[in-house]
């Protein structure tokens, strides 16, 4: 799969993660003329899913479109304590014959559902051949990516890889860019150098892009420190099987579970100084006008938050890239203040098999400018 998230192939991609973030900001741009608020973990939750989805197989959910959940979306939320179910069942298989005790209704029903419907999407996908205006991953998988018809075990492949991609796409990213709101509205000293960059790197709008927005330090130094904090993959400790091999000095036979926590190494001392609080400065090089020498002891090798070696995430280009777009459309165009409570990381967030979002409310207005003619 790899080739469909590089060069390209990944460039192909950047069109369609843009015209749903396009209309995203112009749904804030309506709620900010109302004066509305807005629901961040929400539009998030719509905007990277419906992207996902699209990008994975060309399935469109129209969420942003029409302001409210799609079936699937449903069916993950529901599904989200499952996964901490079906994990823990590896090692205590008599957990699912607890499972109906455990999960309510709603939720065994949303499971089989959502397949049948993604299985169906594939199967459209399958008949139709590559369209060069849409660019979507499981052109990489389909034999010429030409119409074909396919059933059985490669159906059920395919199916598991689309899913995946959603899911993976989905879920991570969401959290990610959700949690980046949190940490600046908790943080505002870091919100006037990100207006600062965003909005004198790029004169209109349309200016924004995506090859632009790597070399910008701030913003990137904001997205690396918001990927610390909020490592994903807490819930299942990324399992993984000695191939028999000497760690630490210790020698771990072949076949022993091993594990680790982003979660818990991302927050120690032993690597970052101040490692609980959001500093984006840990991440700037010397030189740079906010750079803080207090940081420069920091162990960056142990940031990795898409892990290492052969099974890192395949998407962490496409989640970098949505990443910077979002928050960068959204700051060049509007100022953001926090309507809904105070949040509190320690007592309001927790993960079952993906973080919860509380709820985090904001009200936009425009940014003000000399000229505000590029305005969506
Ligand atoms: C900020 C966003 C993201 C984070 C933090 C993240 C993190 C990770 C991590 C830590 C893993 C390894 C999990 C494990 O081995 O158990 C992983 C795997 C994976 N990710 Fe991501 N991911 C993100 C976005 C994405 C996106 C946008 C996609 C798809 C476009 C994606 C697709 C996948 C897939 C398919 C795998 C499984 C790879 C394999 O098993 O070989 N991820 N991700």
């Amino acid at each position: 799969m790899s080739p469909a998230f590089s060069g390209n192939s990944l460039r192909s991609k950047v069109p369609i993660m843009n015209k749903y973030i396009d209309l995203v900001m112009a749904r804030c741009g309506e709620l900010s003329a109302k004066k509305e608020d807005i629901n961040v973990g929400k539009l998030l939750n719509w905007l990277c899913m419906d992207v996902a989805a699209d990008l994975s197989c060309n399935w469109k959910l129209h969420q942003v479109r029409d302001s409210k959940n799609h079936s699937f979306l449903d069916g993950m939320e529901a599904a989200s304590f499952t996964v901490i179910l079906l994990v823990s069942a590896k090692n205590y298989p008599i957990l699912i014959l607890l499972a109906p005790f455990f999960l309510p209704w709603k939720t065994i029903r949303a499971i089989p559902s959502m397949f049948k419907e993604l299985r169906m999407q594939v199967d459209k996908r399958t008949r139709t051949s590559s369209d060069s205006a849409h660019s979507d991953y499981l052109e990489q998988i389909l034999p010429n990516n030409k119409a074909t018809f396919v059933n059985g075990e490669r159906m059920k492949h395919i199916v598991n890889v689309a899913a995946q991609l959603i899911v993976g796409g989905y879920d991570p990213t969401s959290v990610a860019i959700y949690m980046m709101f949190f940490f600046m509205l908790q943080n505002p000293e870091v919100i006037e150098p990100l207006k600062d960059e965003i909005r004198r790197s790029f004169r209109t709008y349309e200016d924004i892009d995506f090859e632009t927005l790597r070399t910008l330090p701030w913003i990137n130094a904001c997205m690396e420190e918001t990927l610390r904090l909020s490592a994903s993959a807490t819930h299942h400790s990324l399992p993984r099987q000695s191939p028999g091999g000497i760690v630490n000095g210790e020698y771990i036979p072949q076949g022993v579970l091993c594990r680790t926590s982003l979660f818990t190494y991302s927050r120690s001392e032993r690597y970052f100084y101040d490692a609980k609080s959001f500093r984006p400065q840990r991440w700037l090089r010397e030189g740079h006008p906010m750079y803080d020498s207090r940081f420069s002891g920091d162990n960056k090798s142990a940031h990795m938050p898409f892990i290492t070696g052969p099974r890192q995430c395949p998407g962490r280009e496409v989640a970098r890239i949505m990443f910077r777009l979002i928050i960068a459309k959204i700051i060049w165009l509007f100022d953001i203040e926090q309507t809904s409570k105070r949040l509190d990381f320690e007592r309001d967030f927790a993960a079952y098999g993906m973080w919860t979002k509380p709820e985090l409310r904001v009200r936009l207005s425009r940014a003000k400018r000399e000229s505000n003619k590029a305005q969506v």
